[in-house]
């Protein structure tokens, strides 16, 4: 079993689709391990997303990212980093596959409905950015 860690963004929450991501995620085997409904501040983003800081859609990308409220979430099956970003689609839901959340939830490359790890590696650093060892290790 593998843990990742996983944002529901504005945009999805805003249109009112968070519920509908969460069937489809539990559909495709993954547990909800840890869920937090928040709303982000600049510094919390900008450091979430720190890694891009040089990237030109960066203070775009924060300042979406703390428009509205957030669900986070550790999610754990078999083979989960992976699996997430199968299951969540391609960036830009222009070239996600039919059947992904982003295609059928996700408005444009930067407002695209869900985060999902990258890497077994960043899974870690960003479960424990947001949640304590208690939170991921308690149910
Ligand atoms: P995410 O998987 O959370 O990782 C970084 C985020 O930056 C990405 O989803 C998008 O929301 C955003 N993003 C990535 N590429 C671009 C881009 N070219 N223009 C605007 N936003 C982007």
């Amino acid at each position: 079993m593998q843990k990742t860690f996983s944002i529901i963004k504005p945009d999805a929450v805003a249109s009112g689709k968070a519920g509908n991501i969460l069937a489809h995620l539990e559909t495709e085997g993954f547990r909800i391990v840890a869920l937090r409904m928040t709303r982000l501040s600049l510094s919390v983003a900008g450091g979430f997303y720190a890694v891009h800081k040089e990237r030109p859609f960066y203070n775009s990308l924060v300042n979406f990212m703390t428009e509205g409220p957030v669900v986070l979430m550790a999610l754990e099956r078999e083979d989960a980093v992976k699996k997430l970003r199968e299951v969540m689609g391609a960036t830009n839901p222009a070239n996600a596959a039919d059947g992904t959340i982003r295609k059928l939830y996700a408005e444009s490359i930067e407002r695209n409905a869900i985060h999902g790890s990258d890497a077994p590696e960043t899974a870690a650093q960003e479960l424990a950015y947001f949640f304590t060892s208690v939170e991921l290790n308690q149910l």
